[in-house]
This record gives structure tokens, C-alpha cells and sequence, in this order.
């Protein structure tokens, strides 16, 4: 106990050199930000938050920002080609560029990171109008993907210098999306112990759990992943890669279609997923066919449960544990016509890591997509 008590004091003081107080934002560069933005608002229940665009002096972008609780996604695209945005579109189709996260000091999470190896984005910078100040500063991670820090503790604004509030007569319910859970990353063949070793030694990450390609596999293919968290525990980014089996990895799949690797899933945070992903469907987010069999033996397999089964198994809800308590799970479609990124919902109850029993079922269900799609 002792001996565990000082490992968990000495991670604590490791991890230190980078606090992270969550993730600020996710910015996902697209071909259309105003029709995504209507989606989002649509779909997922978002409200309109903020603008940036030739109306504000931007000349090059239009960035929409929208929000939901603790939620908050900015939806970019260019207007002109030529030019960074416009090639990540071309090369990626839409998908994430920023996992910026929120930090007491921005200067200091770049000087830290950077000396410790990160490649930098972008040196700090201070943005200020007349709400205060917003410092950034950027560094690259796997692909073109970027983590930005944000420090916004001297800033009253609606969302940072350079954006104005966006008023909407369009503001849709919300369908109880409240933060992100986690980020996932699929990297290429043999580059995930690579991406650990970048979490660790550059951001002070743990890997807090493996799955490795027999946790991971099925029939036909199969995957790795190791699961990444900060100290704190409110930032996790597991990184996939693919593996060997009788058919084409799902991981692989993405790598192709994105043209490389970067963000594969965003998981985000709900307290009822059921009132949610009900919601959600009724407003057109397609989600993962689970065969019925799944629910069969559930309960013998997590135990006592608060939920009723037959609305999870309606829906196809997936229910896993770990050591402190139980999870419920879904995961939609890719939201894009590339089979690239999709989301998570995700409800925890207790369980703070993720569980091993779900992989299969979501995989199995993942390869009748990708076999429906001829990539399989
Ligand atoms: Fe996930």
C-alpha cells in the first residue's frame, strides 16, 4: 500500500510541469462552417456562441463557434484555396486540427512541452480586446493534428479576441452533452508506442490502460490501443494502431480515407444517455447496430445495473466496467461521407478508465459498416 501510495505522489510530481484544467475547445476544419454549424446546432443540440469572419476584420476564414454546457466546438473553413486550411481539407476531408486545452499559463505549458520536445505550432501569443486578454500557444501531435493551450483567466469576453457574439433566432434544445470524456487518435502501423512515449515524456501523461490485438480482435481484424490521462485525470486521449489480421484493419481503414493519421473519435459526456442518444437519433445522428445477442448475457457480465435493458438494447447501448463502477457507452457513424471521424456518447457511473468486454461487440459492429462500405 505504502509502496503504491508513493508511485501515485511520484506520477502526481511527474505530471506537474503541464496542469490541465480540461479541454478548452475541439476546432474541426471543414468545407462549409455554416452549414456544419446548423448541423451541429440541428443534430446535436448545440447553441450559437461566437463568429469570426470577413464581418470581423478575418479576411482568410469564417469560424462559428457553438456550445453546449461545457462543450464547446469551433467549426472553420476557408475562403480562399491555397492556403494551410483549405490543403487539410483537401488531404483530410473534414476532421479535427485543435484539442486546445484549458491552462493556467499558456507560456509556460509551451516552454515546458516544447523543451521537452514537442514541435511548436505556434510561439505564445496574447490576443486582447476590451474583455482582457486571451493567451495561446500551439504545438503539433500525431499527423497535422495541433493541441493549442488556452489561458482565458483574464478574459470576460464571449469566447477570445477576434470574435464577436453570434445571436441566433435558431436555438434548437439541448440533448444533455456536457464535456468531453476523451479524445482518441489513430496512428500508423508500429507509431503508437511512439505517440506514448510523446505523451509521456512531452505532456507528463500515464498510460493508465493497454488493449492490445487479443483484447482487440475479431473474426477478421483487429486493432491496438493504449489509453493516455493526464495527472488529473480530466484528459485522456487513447491512440489506436492497426494490427495484423484476416482482413483490413478498421484503423487502417481511417488511415486511408484521412490520408493519415488523426482525431478518430470524440467521446462526450452525458448524465442520462438514454434521454440522450433517444434525442439524438430522433434528430437524424445514426449510431451502431448492436446484434441483440450483446444483451443476452450483459447483466452475468457487468453485474447490477440501473438501467433497464430493453431501451439500452433498442438503442444499442453498450455497458462495460472496470474496478470502481460501470460505464454505458454508444458510438455513431462517421458524420462525414469518408469513414473518418465519428463520436461517443458516454455515461460513467463510477468507472473512470474503460472496460475490455465492449471491444468486440463495437468492433464487430464497426466491420459490418466497413464491409457494407467494400473496405473490409
Ligand atoms: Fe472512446
Amino acid at each position: 500500500m505504502e509502496t503504491l501510495l508513493a508511485t501515485d505522489v511520484a506520477a502526481k510530481q511527474q505530471t506537474d510541469f503541464l496542469p490541465l484544467q480540461g479541454t478548452d475547445y475541439v476546432e474541426f476544419y471543414v468545407g462549409n462552417a455554416k452549414q456544419a454549424a446548423h448541423f451541429y446546432k440541428t443534430a446535436f443540440g448545440f447553441q450559437s456562441l461566437a463568429y469570426a469572419g470577413p464581418e470581423t476584420g478575418v479576411r482568410d476564414r469564417a469560424s462559428y463557434v457553438i456550445r453546449q454546457n461545457k462543450l464547446t466546438f469551433v467549426l472553420t473553413t476557408p475562403l480562399r484555396p491555397g492556403n494551410a486550411i483549405a490543403d487539410h481539407i483537401y488531404k483530410h476531408g473534414d476532421g479535427v486540427k485543435v484539442l486546445a486545452l484549458k491552462v493556467e499559463n499558456a507560456t509556460s505549458a509551451w516552454e515546458e512541452t516544447t523543451k521537452r520536445g514537442a514541435k511548436s505550432y505556434f510561439e505564445p501569443e496574447t490576443l486582447k480586446d476590451g474583455e482582457g486578454e486571451v493567451v495561446l500557444s500551439g504545438i503539433h501531435t500525431y499527423g497535422d493534428t495541433v493541441h493549442l493551450f488556452v489561458e482565458r483567466k483574464n478574459y470576460n469576453g464571449v469566447f477570445m479576441p477576434g470574435f464577436k457574439k453570434w445571436e441566433s433566432t435558431y436555438n434548437p434544445t439541448d440533448t444533455g452533452l456536457l464535456y468531453v470524456d476523451h479524445c482518441v487518435g489513430n496512428v500508423g502501423w508500429n507509431q503508437m508506442d511512439v505517440w506514448v512515449k510523446f505523451y509521456e515524456e512531452v505532456m507528463g501523461f500515464r498510460n493508465i490502460l493497454t488493449f492490445d490485438d487479443n483484447d482487440i480482435s475479431t473474426e477478421y481484424s483487429a486493432l491496438m490501443s493504449k489509453v493516455m490521462s493526464n495527472g488529473n485525470g480530466f484528459v485522456k486521449f487513447p491512440i489506436n494502431e492497426p494490427a495484423e489480421g484476416k482482413k483490413k484493419s478498421q484503423v487502417e481503414e481511417y488511415l486511408d480515407f484521412y490520408n493519415g493519421e488523426g482525431v478518430q473519435h470524440v467521446a462526450i459526456a452525458t448524465n442520462n444517455i438514454i434521454e440522450t442518444v433517444t434525442t439524438l437519433q430522433s434528430r437524424g445522428v445514426e449510431f451502431l447496430k448492436i446484434p441483440s445477442s450483446y444483451y443476452v448475457d450483459l447483466i452475468d457480465r457487468v453485474g447490477h445495473i440501473d438501467e433497464d435493458l430493453e431501451p439500452l438494447k433498442e438503442l444499442g447501448i453498450l455497458v462495460d466496467k472496470d474496478d470502481e463502477g460501470y460505464l454505458l457507452q454508444i458510438f455513431s457513424k462517421p458524420i462525414e461521407d469518408r469513414p473518418t471521424l465519428f463520436f461517443e456518447i458516454i455515461q460513467r457511473k463510477g468507472a473512470k478508465s474503460f472496460g475490455k468486454g465492449n471491444f468486440k461487440a463495437l468492433f464487430e459492429a464497426l466491420e459490418r459498416e466497413q464491409d457494407a462500405r467494400g473496405n473490409l
